[in-house]
C-alpha cells in the first residue's frame, strides 16, 4: 500500500504534494512525510506519525518552499508506525518514498552496513535509499546508478528518487506497484494514482512493470528493465474527483451507502436497452469469446470476493454455468486445474489490489479462454492488463469499508447473467426477469433507506457485544459474510457468518444470551430451512436479530427481535438485504466512535501482498 507523489516544477511544490497525499490518504494513514530540495540545494524533510493534517498542519508551521520533492502516505508493513519509519528515508544526498516490500531487504541491510550504511529506520525501504546512494558513487547520473539497485532487490516497489545534487530530476521505478507521470507545462509529477494529480493536470502516462522514469519540468524519459528508451502513450483523462465534500453526510461510508440508488442506476445507465441487457462496452468480437464459454473463475479479495461467491448462486442456479470463487492470494500460489472453456474474471473496486493483480497475470499463461476484468477504476491496472472489461459505476468509493462498490459489482454480475443467458439461446424469461428486478432495485433502495432509525435504534444493543455471528442460505449467505465483515472492519466487534445449516457442526456451542445472531431471512425458498436454524438457536438462548420481510411469520420477543423490510424481488434480494447490514455496522461504528472512514490498521487499496 502506500501513496507516493513527487513533483517538479517551476513554482513552490508543497502544497501540491500536501493535496496530493490527502487524496492518496485511503492508500494507507499511518504516517506520512516529505521532501524538497530548498533554494540552498538543501533537504527539508518533514514527517509526521497520524494522518496528512499532522504533516500538513507542521509544513505551515515551517514554511517549506521548494520546486522539487516527494511524499508518502504510509502504510506499515516493515516497522512500527513512527516518525523513524517514516518516508521520505535519507541517504546522503539521496532520498526516497517506496510503496512495496522488499522482501530481501534483511541480506541487503546487511551487506550495507558493512559498507559503514547507518540505518536510522526499521523500514526495508531504507535500503533503497542506501543502496542508490552506493550505486551513485560508480555511476554518472542517477538513473543509471537506479537500474544498478534494481538488479539487486526482490518484491514489489513503486518508488521515486531525487538526488539533492541534481536538483531537477526525479527518478521513478515501478515494480508491482502503480506509478503514473502527470504531463503539466514546464512541469510534472508522479504518483501512485492519477487522482492525486487531477489538481494540476488531466494528462497522464501510466508506467508499465519494470519501467523507469527520469521526469524533469520539461522533460520525460522512460526506460524499460534493460535501461532501453521506450514510447509509453499519453492518455487525457476526463476523471473528477468529487470526494472533497461529504454534503449533508456525516461521513464518506454514510453517504456512500445512501448514494446507493444513484450508483446502481448509473451503473444500469446504457446497459439495458428495450428490456434486453447490452454490454457494448464489450464489443462485438468479445460476443464469440463468452459463447464459447462453459466455465467461470472468479478472483477477488475481501468484499469483492463475497460479490463473486453471490454471483456462483446466479451463474449455476439461473443458467446453469458452472463457476467457481476463489480469494485471490490463494489462487496465485497454487497450481489451479484450468476447466475447459474457462473465463478468468476478476472483481475489484479498485483495480490495483496486488493480490487480484498477480492472479490475473498468472491466468494470461496458464490456458484461460480470456480475462473480464469487473472494476470501479477505469484507469486502473486491472482494467488495462485484462482483454475485457466492465466499470461499475459507482463513482469514486472514500470509506475505506466498501459499500456502493459491492452493491453494483453485484449489479453488473447480474447483467453479465442475463447477457450470458441471451447469448446461450436460454429462455427468454431469465433476461426479462434479471431486466425488470434490476430496473426496479434503485427505487426500492431508495424507500428501504427510508427506515435507517430503525436500525440506528438496533445499533445501540449491538454497540455493549463483544462478538456476533451472521447467518444466511443460498446466495444470502455471503451477504451474511459481507455484514461480518462490514461489523469487524469499522466497529472492531468479533463477527463470524456462517451458512446456518452449519451452525448445529459446531458454532452452535457459542451461542448463549450475550451472542447476538443476526439471521438474513427473505422470503425464499429456503426460509422454512432457515426457520429450523432458528428454532435450533432459539432452544438454546441465543439472542435474535432477523432481517425478512412482511409475509415471513416471526413474532416479535424479548430474545427475538423482527425487522421487517419492504418487499423485494427474489433475483436482486441480495443486493437488497446488504444494506440494512451496512447501516448496522456504521450506526454501530458511530456509537463507538470509531474513525469510520479510516478504520484502524486498513488501507482502502491494499497494494502489496
Ligand atoms: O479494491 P478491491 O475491491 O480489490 O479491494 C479488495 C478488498 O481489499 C476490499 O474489498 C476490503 O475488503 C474492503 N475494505 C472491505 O470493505
Amino acid at each position: 500500500m502506500c501513496g507516493i507523489i513527487g513533483a517538479v516544477a517551476q513554482r513552490d511544490i508543497t502544497e501540491i504534494l500536501i493535496e496530493g497525499l490527502r487524496r492518496l490518504e485511503y492508500r494507507g494513514y499511518d504516517s506520512a512525510g516529505l521532501t524538497i530540495i530548498d533554494d540552498k540545494g538543501e533537504f527539508q524533510r518533514i514527517r509526521r506519525v497520524g494522518k496528512v493534517y499532522e504533516l500538513s498542519s507542521a509544513t505551515e508551521c515551517k514554511s517549506l518552499h521548494g520546486i522539487i520533492g516527494i511524499a508518502h502516505t504510509r502504510w506499515a508493513t516493515h516497522g512500527e508506525p513512527t516518525e523513524y519509519n517514516a518516508h521520505p528515508h535519507l541517504s546522503n544526498y539521496i532520498a526516497i518514498a517506496h510503496n512495496g516490500i522488499i522482501e530481501n531487504a534483511e541480506s541487503l541491510r546487511q551487506q550495507l552496513i558493512a559498507k559503514n550504511y547507518h540505518f536510522t529506520s526499521e523500514t526495508d525501504s531504507e535500503v533503497i535509499a542506501h543502496m542508490v546512494h552506493d550505486k551513485c558513487q560508480q555511476s554518472t547520473t542517477l538513473v543509471k546508478a537506479v537500474i544498478k539497485v534494481l538488479t539487486l532487490l526482490q518484491g514489489t516497489y513503486g518508488t521515486v528518487i531525487i538526488d539533492r545534487r541534481q536538483p531537477d530530476i526525479i527518478v521513478a521505478v515501478r515494480s508491482g506497484s502503480p506509478l503514473v507521470i502527470g504531463l503539466g507545462i514546464g512541469e510534472n509529477f508522479i504518483a501512485s494514482d492519477p487522482l492525486a494529480l487531477l489538481p494540476v493536470t488531466h494528462r497522464f502516462i501510466y508506467l508499465e512493470e519494470g519501467d523507469i522514469a527520469e521526469i524533469s519540468s520539461r522533460k520525460v524519459t522512460i526506460f524499460n528493465k534493460q535501461g532501453i528508451p521506450v514510447i509509453r502513450n499519453t492518455i487525457e483523462t476526463t476523471l473528477h474527483y468529487d470526494a472533497g465534500d461529504k454534503g449533508e453526510y456525516r461521513h464518506y461510508m454514510q453517504k456512500e451507502i445512501y448514494q446507493q440508488p444513484t450508483a446502481i442506476k448509473n451503473t444500469l445507465e446504457k446497459r439495458i436497452k428495450h428490456e434486453h441487457v447490452e454490454l457494448s462496452e464489450l464489443g462485438h468480437e468479445a460476443e464469440q469469446l463468452l459463447k464459447r464459454v462453459e466455465h467461470i473463475q472468479i478472483v477477488a479479495c475481501g468484499t469483492s470476493y463475497n460479490a463473486g461467491l453471490v454471483s456462483r448462486y446466479w451463474f449455476e442456479s439461473l443458467i446453469g454455468l458452472s463457476c467457481d470463487v476463489e480469494i485471490a492470494s490463494e489462487f496465485r500460489y497454487r497450481k489451479p486445474v484450468v476447466r475447459k472453456n474457462s473465463l478468468f474474471i476478476s472483481l475489484s473496486q479498485s483495480g490495483e489490489t496486488a493480490d487480484t493483480l498477480a492472479a490475473l497475470r498468472i491466468s494470461k499463461n496458464i490456458g484461460y479462454l480470456g480475462s473480464l476484468a469487473i472494476c470501479n477504476v477505469s484507469s486502473s491496472s486491472l482494467i488495462r492488463e485484462s482483454d475485457l472489461s466492465i466499470i461499475t459505476k459507482a463513482g469514486v468509493e472514500i470509506g475505506v469499508a466498501s459499500t456502493k462498490a459491492f452493491t453494483t459489482q453485484l449489479t453488473v454480475l447480474l447483467l453479465l447473467v442475463a447477457k450470458f443467458s441471451q447469448l446461450n439461446n436460454r429462455p427468454v424469461s431469465i433476461e426479462y426477469e434479471i431486466v425488470q428486478a434490476l430496473q426496479k432495485l434503485p427505487n426500492r433502495i431508495e424507500h428501504l433507506l427510508s427506515f435507517g432509525n430503525v436500525i440506528e435504534n438496533l445499533a445501540k444493543e449491538f454497540s455493549e457485544k463483544n462478538h456476533a455471528l451472521f447467518l444466511g442460505r443460498g446466495s444470502h449467505y455471503p451477504i451474511a459474510m459481507e455484514g461480518a465483515l462490514k461489523l469487524k472492519e469499522i466497529s472492531y466487534i468479533h463477527a463470524e457468518a456462517y451458512a446456518a445449516g452449519e451452525l448445529k457442526h459446531g458454532p452452535i456451542a457459542l451461542i448463549d444470551s450475550n451472542m447476538p445472531v443476526i439471521v438474513i431471512a427473505p422470503n425464499n425458498k429456503l426460509i422454512e430451512k432457515l426457520k429450523s436454524n432458528i428454532e435450533e438457536i432459539r432452544a438454546r438462548g441465543g439472542l435474535l436479530y432477523i432481517f425478512t420481510d412482511k409475509n415471513n411469520e416471526f413474532i416479535n420477543s424479548d430474545s427475538m427481535k423482527i425487522i421487517h423490510l419492504p418487499y423485494i424481488e427474489t433475483l436482486t434480494s441480495p443486493i437488497f438485504y446488504t444494506i440494512p447490514l451496512q447501516l448496522l455496522s456504521y450506526y454501530v461504528a458511530l456509537i463507538k466512535g470509531t474513525d469510520v472512514d479510516q478504520p484502524r490498521n486498513l488501507a482502502k487499496s491494499v497494494t502489496v501482498e
